[in-house]
C-alpha cells in the first residue's frame, strides 16, 4: 500500500535536514583530503566558482521539479513533461545513489571505530607515524571494517524505518547546529599552533601551476558532492517539502553554509599539517592521521575527540540518510509498494556494495578497476561521473525544456516573491555554462586534451 507522504514538519526542519544532507563527510573528510591532494588555494577557487556556477542553479532546478510535484524524478518528469525521455536518468540517479552510499558507508564505519577508540581511550597520546600505521591497520583488517561498515548501515536503516519527519528532520535539528559551534573552536585551536599561517598560505593563496586539469575535474565534482547534486537527491527531499518553502532563499542558505563547514574543515586540517610537519597530500587518510594528533594537543583532548566524532557521525547519517531515501522513495513512487519493502531492497544493495568496497583495502584489495580498487574507484566515479552526468541533465532539462512558468511559480511561490536577477542567472547557467563546462570535462575523460 503506498504511505500517505509526511513531509517535513517546518520550513527549518526541511531546511535542517537539507543541510544534513549535504553536510557530511564530503566537507570533512573529502574536502580536505582533495585539496590536499591538489595543492591547495587553487583548488578551492575553482571549487568555489562551481558552486556559484553551477552548484547554486542546480540545486534550485532539483528543488523546482521535486517541490512543483511532490514526486520524485521519474513521476515528476512525466507530470511535467509528459512523454519527456529524460526520466530515463532518474535510473542513472538511483544507480549512483546506491554506489555512492556503499562506499560512503566505509568512510562512516571509520568514523565509529574513532569514536569507539577515543571513549575507550586508546586513540590520543601515539605520534603522527604511528596515527598513519593505526590507519593502515583498520583498513587492512577485513573483519574490522567490515563490521563497523554493517553496524553503521544497521543504524541508518533503522533511522530510515522510523520515517521521515521524526528520524531525519529532529536529529539534523540538533546536530546540525552543534557541528558547527565545534568546527568554530577547532579552527581556533588550530590557527593558535605554532606555523598555522603556512596552512593557511597553503589553503587561500592559489598557485594555479599545481592544479592541472585533474584538480578542477576533482573541484567540480567535489561541488556536486558536497551540495548532494546530481543523483536526484534533492529532487527527492523537495518533494517532501512544504508548498511556502522559499527555494532561492533556502538553495543559497544551504549551499552557503555547506560550503563554509568545508572551509572551516579546511582551516582546522592544514594549519595543523603544516604545523606537525606533515603531508597535505596523504590522500582519504588524511584526516584520520591530522585529528588525533589535533585532538592531543588540546586540553581535555578526549571529550574534544568524543565530541568530534559523535558529531562527524551524525552529520554522516544524516547524508546516507538521504542517500538511501533515492532509491526508496523512487520504489515507493514508481512501483507502489511498501516503504518498508523498499527499505528491505535498498539496504540489500547497499550492503552489497558497502562489504566489497570494505574489503578492497584488504582481501579484495588484488581487484582493480582502471587501476583503482573497488573504494577509490567508487570514490571517483560517483563525484565525477554520475553525479556531473546527473548534474547535466537536470541543467539542460530545466534550462531548455521546462516550461518558463513553471520555473517562475516555483521560485516566487506563484507570485508572491520576487526572483530579481536570480531567474535569468540561473537559466543562462542552466542552458550555457553547466553543460559547457560539463562537456569539457567528459572530453577531458575521453582524452582529447
Ligand atoms: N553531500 C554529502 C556530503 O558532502 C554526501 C551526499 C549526501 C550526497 N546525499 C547525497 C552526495 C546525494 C550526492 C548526492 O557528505
Amino acid at each position: 500500500m503506498k504511505e500517505k507522504r509526511t513531509g517535513f514538519a517546518t520550513r527549518l526542519g526541511a531546511i535542517a535536514a537539507t543541510v544534513g544532507s549535504a553536510v557530511g563527510l564530503g566537507n570533512i573528510w573529502r574536502f580536505p583530503y582533495q585539496a590536499g591532494e591538489n595543492g591547495g588555494g587553487a583548488y578551492i577557487l575553482v571549487y568555489l566558482i562551481c558552486v556559484v556556477l553551477l552548484g547554486i542553479p542546480i540545486m534550485m532546478s532539483e528543488f523546482i521539479i521535486g517541490r512543483s510535484t511532490h514526486k520524485s524524478m521519474k513521476g515528476a518528469i512525466q507530470e511535467l513533461t509528459p512523454g519527456s525521455p529524460f526520466k530515463i536518468f532518474s535510473y542513472v540517479g538511483v544507480l549512483g545513489a546506491l554506489l555512492i552510499c556503499g562506499y560512503y558507508s566505509v568512510v562512516c564505519g571509520w568514523v565509529i571505530e574513532y569514536l569507539w577508540n577515543s571513549a575507550d581511550g586508546t586513540l590520543l597520546g601515539h605520534t603522527p607515524e604511528q596515527y598513519s600505521d593505526m590507519f593502515e591497520s583498520l583498513v587492512g583488517t577485513p573483519q574490522r571494517c567490515v563490521l563497523w561498515t554493517l553496524l553503521f548501515l544497521f543504524l541508518n536503516f533503522l533511522v530510515l524505518s522510523r520515517g521521515i519527519q521524526k528520524g531525519v528532520e529532529r536529529m539534523a535539528n540538533i546536530m546540525m547546529p552543534l557541528l558547527f559551534i565545534l568546527l568554530i573552536v577547532f579552527c581556533i585551536n588550530s590557527l593558535m599552533l605554532t606555523g598555522s599561517m603556512k596552512g593557511m598560505d597553503f589553503l587561500f593563496n592559489p598557485k594555479f601551476e599545481e592544479l592541472g586539469w585533474k584538480g578542477v575535474v576533482d573541484a567540480m565534482g567535489q561541488a556536486f558532492m558536497s551540495l548532494s547534486l546530481g543523483v536526484t537527491c534533492l529532487i527527492t527531499y523537495s518533494s517532501y517539502f512544504k508548498d511556502d518553502s522559499r527555494l532561492m532563499k533556502d538553495a543559497v542558505t544551504i549551499s552557503a553554509l555547506d560550503t563554509l563547514v568545508a572551509i572551516l574543515a579546511g582551516i582546522v586540517i592544514f594549519p595543523a599539517v603544516f604545523s606537525f610537519g606533515l603531508e597535505p597530500n596523504a590522500g582519504p587518510k588524511l584526516i584520520f592521521e591530522i585529528l588525533p594528533t589535533i585532538f592531543q594537543q588540546m586540553p581535555g583532548g578526549m571529550v574534544w575527540s568524543i565530541l568530534f566524532f559523535v558529531l562527524l557521525f551524525f552529520a554522516s547519517i544524516t547524508s546516507t540518510i538521504s542517500l538511501s531515501e533515492i532509491p526508496i522513495t523512487f520504489m515507493v513512487d514508481e512501483y507502489k509498494i511498501s516503504r518498508g519493502k523498499a527499505l528491505i531492497i535498498t539496504a540489500v544493495f547497499m550492503t552489497i556494495v558497502a562489504v566489497l568496497s570494505a574489503l578492497s583495502f584488504s582481501t579484495l584489495s588484488g581487484v582493480k578497476l582502471f587501476e583503482k580498487n573497488i573504494f577509490d574507484f567508487l570514490d571517483y566515479v560517483g563525484p565525477n561521473i554520475f553525479m556531473l552526468l546527473g548534474g547535466l541533465v537536470t541543467a539542460i532539462y530545466v534550462g531548455w525544456f521546462l516550461k518558463k512558468e513553471v520555473i517562475h511559480n516555483q521560485l516566487t511561490n506563484g507570485g508572491k516573491y520576487r526572483s530579481g536577477f536570480v531567474q535569468p542567472y540561473i537559466i543562462f547557467c542552466l542552458r550555457f555554462i553547466a553543460p559547457i563546462a560539463i562537456i569539457i570535462i567528459f572530453l577531458y575523460y575521453t582524452g582529447v586534451f
